[in-house]
C-alpha cells in the first residue's frame, strides 16, 4: 500500500493527482488534524510527529510513503530518511548481518521537496526561481538548498505566506482580502524578475488559478501535486522491488487524528469527491 501523509487535509490536492496517475494503487491517507498547522513550528517537533505517523503508517501496511506536506518535507524527512528509517527498517540484508548489505531500508519515505525542485530547475530560463511556502518550510530553506545543490549558478528567491492556509481553510477563495494578501506575497518576487514560482504548500495549488494571474504570463507557476506523482510514477518504473510490494485496489481510507464538520466539508471540496474521514488515535 502507499501511504501519504499530511500535517492535515491539505495533502489531498496530492491523493488528487495519485488518484489520476495512478488508479490501480491502493493508498493509505493520515491527516493530522489534531495539531494542524505544522507550518508555524520547531523542527524537533515536526520530527517528533512525523516519527510516530511513518511508523504508524508502516505499521498498517504500507511500504511506500509519500510525504505530502512540505513543512514536514523541508523539516524532518532528510532526518527520518538517513537516520530513523535504516534504524527501525533496515534492510534484510542488512539484519542478517551480511557485508557489504549497504543502508538501504527495507521500506521508503518520500517528499515533496526534490522532485519540484528539479522541475523548476529544469524549466527556469533565467535561472530566477520563486519559492512560497509556510514559514516553517521558507526558514528550513530547504528549496534554496535543493535547487542550489542541482544548479549553484540559480538565484533563489523566498516569500513566507503564513496568512494562506487559514484563509484557504475559510474557504475565503475568491475574496478580495485573499487577493490582496496574495498580491502583497508575490510583490517582492515579481520584483526580483523570477520566471518560475513554487508553491510549496499543499494547500496553495487550491489557488492556483489567482497565483498564475497575479504572477503574470511570464512566471510559469508548477503545479506541485502533478510533479510529485509524475515523479512517483518514474520512481515505481526504476524501482520494481518496490512495486511489486504495493497492494492494487480501490478501498482507500482516509484517516484524521481529529475529525469535525469542517474537515470534512473541505476534505470533499478539495477532492472534488464524496469521502469519509476515520478518526483514529497514533497510540
Ligand atoms: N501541509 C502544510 C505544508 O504543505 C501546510 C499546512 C500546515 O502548516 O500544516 O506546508
Amino acid at each position: 500500500m502507499i501511504g501519504i501523509f499530511d500535517s492535515g487535509i491539505g495533502g489531498l490536492t496530492v491523493v488528487k493527482e495519485v488518484l489520476r496517475q495512478l488508479p490501480e494503487y491502493q493508498f493509505l491517507y493520515l491527516g493530522d488534524t489534531a495539531r494542524t498547522p505544522y507550518g508555524n513550528r520547531s523542527q524537533d517537533l515536526i520530527y517528533q510527529f512525523m516519527v510516530g505517523i511513518v511508523d504508524y503508517l508502516f505499521k498498517a501496511g504500507c511500504e511506500l510513503i509519500i510525504v505530502a506536506c512540505n513543512t514536514a518535507s523541508a523539516q524532518a524527512l532528510r532526518k527520518i530518511q538517513q537516520e530513523w528509517l535504516p534504524k527501525h527498517y533496515p534492510s534484510a540484508t542488512a539484519v542478517a548481518g551480511q557485508a557489504n548489505s549497504g543502508q538501504r531500508p527495507s521500506k521508503r519515505v518520500l517528499g515533496v521537496i526534490r522532485p519540484v525542485a528539479e522541475e523548476a530547475v529544469k524549466l527556469s530560463r533565467s535561472g530566477r526561481i520563486g519559492v512560497v511556502g509556510t514559514r516553517s518550510t521558507i526558514n528550513s530553506g530547504a528549496y534554496r538548498r535543493e535547487i542550489e545543490q542541482l544548479n549553484p549558478e540559480i538565484k533563489v528567491f523566498q516569500q513566507a505566506c503564513p496568512l494562506l492556509v487559514p484563509l484557504i481553510e475559510e474557504g475565503w477563495l475568491k475574496r478580495p482580502e485573499t487577493i490582496k494578501i496574495l498580491r502583497y506575497y508575490l510583490r517582492s518576487l515579481k520584483q526580483q524578475k523570477i520566471d518560475t514560482l513554487i508553491l510549496g504548500c499543499t494547500h496553495y495549488p487550491i489557488l492556483f488559478k489567482e497565483f498564475q494571474q497575479i504572477s503574470g504570463r511570464q512566471v510559469k507557476v508548477l503545479d506541485s501535486a502533478k510533479i510529485i506523482v509524475e515523479k512517483l510514477v518514474d520512481y515505481l518504473k526504476r524501482h520494481p522491488e518496490i512495486e511489486s510490494k504495493l497492494t492494487k485496489g480501490k478501498q482507500h481510507r482516509y484517516l484524521v487524528t481529529d475529525l469535525t464538520d469542517k474537515f470534512q466539508e473541505n476534505a470533499q471540496n478539495w477532492l472534488g469527491q464524496k469521502i469519509k474521514l476515520e478518526k483514529i488515535s497514533l497510540d
